[in-house]
């Protein structure tokens, strides 16, 4: 099963925190907000989700804390815990929402990492516990 999967080769180098989290998300493992999901929220969601960003701005959604995360935008939570599908969080990583994806400005191919996507979507069927 991991073999079939591109990032392969990065998981039998160096171990550092992305490959890990891709291994992570294939098995029962936990996924954890801190160690997995924050660092993906840093690197490619809160430069325009924080105070005075334009996703913050436009949404009012604040991903630079679990908090934030979880209060959602200013009409209502974008995490629903359990349940990744009915999420707009991990909704728009994949672009199901009115053509909306996240993070903004790819083409229109483009998403985020799959195993990110994976990541952030068990996180949330694993109940989006502040962990
Ligand atoms: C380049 C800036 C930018 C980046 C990076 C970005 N966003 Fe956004 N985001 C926006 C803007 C702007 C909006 C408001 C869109 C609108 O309402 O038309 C938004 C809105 C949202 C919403 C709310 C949609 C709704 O239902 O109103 C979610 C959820 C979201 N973003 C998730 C993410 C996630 C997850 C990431 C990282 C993977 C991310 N965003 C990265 C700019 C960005």
């Amino acid at each position: 099963m991991i073999a079939a999967l591109p990032f392969t080769a990065y998981a039998m180098g160096e171990s550092v925190q992305p490959q890990d989290g891709a291994l992570k998300v294939l098995g029962h493992d936990e996924i954890s907000f801190k160690k997995d999901v924050q660092p993906i929220l840093h690197d490619h969601c809160v430069s325009c989700h924080q105070p005075g960003g334009k996703g913050y701005v436009k949404s009012g959604l604040d991903m630079t804390s679990y908090e934030g995360l979880m209060k959602g935008t200013k009409y209502g939570p974008v995490v629903i815990p359990g349940n990744s599908d009915v999420s707009t969080f991990t909704k728009l990583l994949t672009g199901t929402n009115k053509g909306l994806k996240m993070p903004m400005g790819l083409n229109a191919t483009g998403t985020l990492d799959r195993q990110y996507i994976l990541t952030l979507r068990k996180w949330v069927a694993q109940g989006a516990r502040n962990n």
